[in-house]
């Protein structure tokens, strides 16, 4: 298919919108009568002539198919709003005075404004009926096929509030096919990012986070496909949402209609966010993506564009790192973490992360959560001591912490407890025994900065883990009756913020994001981070699934792993440590077992496969992903690919044998057909078998994995 620069195109005397990506077309209408915009197409590329012959023949076709009870736009608006003929779950929902929810509007104007490498289209809509501005934003790329979308809302009115009750990023309109089959990701603690496939029925499908954060329960992100769609091939629809509080993702359909994906923050039924005069409200970005060669495709552009566009640092190489908390839990000291780092150093590890327990009056998770002072009983010189010696090890420092937290049992639920979210008379509920520190309030977000900020200018530190281990609850700021409404969008700017100025002044400063595992995992807080932690469970069988979801979404170079223990602590399973390197080999190695049980033997190999991931890091980290078959069935696989073709990693895994026989041929992809590669054995084979027969990998037994290295001959 053609690749060619990203376009935007807006005919003031059609109303018709065009989008370019290198690969695919997005095309839709101003109507005529209303100024709702019509979607008509989202595809492989067209031309601007076709784009106008859509923008008619949909006019034609939908007037002709009106009836009473139907609304002449029936789920193809680009971005519904409540009130007028439109029936459907509305993208924007405003409470003016008077208690008048219907919005319409006219076009105002539209600009087209061009960077290096993107171009923007902005649709800027005033109400008809009062003072507001509405503002669709529409972004493409040179280097990527996903389009951003993102809306502005301003009240114009100078004296007057009004009530934002649904402020969509996006509706998605995905064509009229006789199946909308709906893949999305499910999950719960220690089982996230499932992937799950389901018809979508004439009605409503809802996916949604109602706990403060993206949530372990759902993560936002949808792809329709008409129910023939593979890895390999199939037109594949998807978004993502770039935010990191309580959303929702509502799926609507009625018989014969396309199905119309509205994407956005918010928590329904909590109470309205008051716009007061004068004030401009920005959504997060939802992105979308059509792919017509299927859900690996799919996949690669949505991990090119995470790297080039969301990522900070996406071309980095993350370092392998060992992590304390399985090893030692909350029983962490000076002389324990030493012996720890000295091992961690022997087998290769390059940074050193310091987990719970370091902090406060923390010996469990009853106390010490908002006391971020070293613990001197525990490390008696402070920090410095462990930090200089991981330093002179060769490993770089990281410390785990939970800024938005606090346990009533602290020093700063003692002398704040109004800092946390309540309501006025009530016991707030804990989970994990904690509270969540209200971050709307920028006193609070302002102090959690303090403290951070201290503790990275006083100690040399190169990575934090940012944990975030409860839902909200009892979410009240009583003082501030007025700020009710937004309180669960203002706590996810607030910690925004603070991530955001704490990597202004400590540049230096890697992030992990992880929130009791994958409990916040998605594009917004992407963009301020290095890596996630996609689930506290660690046992390699259970991670093949959750690896397997998440990689449909978010890039390798974002998912860290860690080698730990058996029998694995959540589901007391026992494999070997060849099976659980390979499965955490396959995204950011790390090590989270208490290396002081590990003998001789395990040592040895945990050494030699540290050696040999550091050798394919740049494969797997860098690399396209190809997902050869599902984990848990016949011996499957993951292929990375280096941009160029030239080297290429496969990791091999049977999880069961099956009687005597040995795993089928697996065919690789992504290869130069022609080429010639020497694989690690030495057999040297073109491309072209590797992909059209495969490699029939030697695995026998249980929990059985391989590592196949391929490289290109000149
Ligand atoms: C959460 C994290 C774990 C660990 C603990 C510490 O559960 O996901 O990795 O950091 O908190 O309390």
């Amino acid at each position: 298919m053609r690749a060619r620069p990203a376009a935007v195109t807006y005919d003031a005397g059609t109303g018709v919108l065009l989008l370019d990506t290198p690969r695919t077309s997005y095309a839709a209408y101003v109507g005529r009568a209303d100024d709702i915009p019509i979607h008509t197409y989202w595809g492989p590329p067209i031309t601007a002539e076709d784009a106008a012959h859509l923008a008619t023949s949909t006019a034609e076709r939908l007037a002709a198919e009106w009836e009473c009870f139907r609304s002449p736009a029936n789920r193809h608006e680009e971005y519904p709003l409540d009130g007028g003929l439109q029936f459907g779950r509305a993208a924007l929902s405003v409470e003016f005075p008077g208690s008048v929810r219907a919005v319409e509007w006219r076009l105002a104007r539209h600009e087209i404004t061009a960077e290096p490498g993107r171009q923007e289209l902005t649709l800027w809509f005033e109400a008809r009926h009062q003072e507001l501005t509405v503002a669709l934003h529409y972004r493409v790329h040179d280097d990527s096929d996903v389009i951003d979308r993102w809306v502005v809302v301003r009240n114009d009115s100078a004296t007057e509030a009004v009530d934002v009750h649904r402020l969509d990023s996006a509706a998605w309109v995905t064509p009229e096919q006789p199946r909308h089959r709906m893949t999305h990701l499910t999950g719960r603690w220690a089982a996230e990012t499932q992937l799950r496939r389901t018809d979508l029925a004439d009605g409503h499908f809802v996916l949604e986070s109602r706990r403060g954060i993206t949530s372990h329960h759902a993560n936002p992100w949808f792809a329709i496909d008409d129910g023939t769609a593979t890895e390999e091939s199939g037109r594949v629809y998807s978004a993502t949402l770039h935010w990191s509080g309580s959303w929702r993702l509502l799926a609507q359909r009625e018989l014969d209609e396309p199905a119309q994906v509205l994407f956005g923050w918010g928590h329904e039924g909590f109470g309205p966010r008051r716009l007061e005069p004068g004030e401009v409200l920005q959504t997060p970005v939802s992105s979308g993506l059509f792919s017509a060669d299927g859900f690996g495709a799919m996949s690669h552009a949505w991990h090119e564009y995470a790297l080039r566009h969301v990522l900070p640092n996406g071309g980095e190489q993350r370092p392998v790192l060992f992590n304390s908390w399985e090893a030692t839990g909350f029983d962490v000291d000076e002389a324990g973490q030493l012996a720890l780092a000295r091992k961690a150093a022997d087998l290769g590890c390059e940074l050193f992360v310091l987990d719970d327990g370091w902090f406060g009056r923390r010996s469990d998770d009853r106390a010490g959560l908002g006391d971020w002072w070293v613990n001197t009983d525990r490390f008696p010189g402070g920090l410095k001591p462990l930090i200089d010696e991981v330093h002179a090890l060769g490993m770089g420092f990281g410390l785990w912490i939970e800024p938005e937290m606090v346990n009533p049992d602290s020093d700063l639920y003692r002398a704040h407890p109004e800092w946390t979210y309540h309501h006025a008379g009530r016991e707030p509920h804990t989970m994990r025994h904690q509270l969540v520190l209200n971050l709307a309030r920028p006193d609070v977000a302002e102090w959690v900065f303090g403290e951070l900020d201290a503790l990275l200018s006083a100690n040399d530190i190169q990575f934090v883990k940012w944990d975030m281990n409860r839902p909200f609850a009892d979410t009240g700021w009583p003082e501030r009756p007025d700020r009710q409404g937004r309180l669960w969008l203002d706590h996810v700017t607030g910690v925004y913020g603070v991530i955001d100025a704490l990597r202004r002044k400590h540049p230096g400063v890697a992030f992990e994001a992880c929130s009791g595992g994958g409990g916040r995992v998605d594009f917004g807080i992407m963009a301020r981070t290095d890596q996630f932690w996609p689930s506290d469970n660690t046992d390699a069988l259970d991670r093949r699934y959750i690896q397997h979801g998440f990689s449909h979404l978010y890039p390798v170079r974002t998912m860290s792993c860690w080698v730990t223990d058996v029998p694995a602590f959540i589901n007391k399973r026992r494999v070997p440590l060849t099976y659980r390197f390979h499965v955490a080999m396959a995204g950011v190695l790390g090590i989270g077992g208490d290396l002081n049980a590990w003998t001789a033997e395990e040592t040895e190999e945990a050494r030699r496969l540290i050696a040999q991931y550091k050798e394919i890091r740049h494969i797997v980290q860098h690399g396209r992903l190809h997902r050869l078959g599902e984990p848990g069935r016949s011996a499957s696989a993951v292929q990375y690919v280096t941009a160029d073709l030239s080297e290429s990693a496969v990791l091999v895994y049977q999880e069961a044998q099956q009687y005597d026989s040995a795993p089928a041929p697996i065919r690789l992809r992504g290869l130069a057909p022609e080429g010639r590669y020497r694989l690690t054995g030495g057999a040297v084979l073109s491309g072209a078998l590797l992909m059209n027969h495969g490699i029939t990998p030697r695995l026998t037994g249980d929990y059985a994995s391989t590592l196949i290295r391929l490289e290109l001959l000149a």
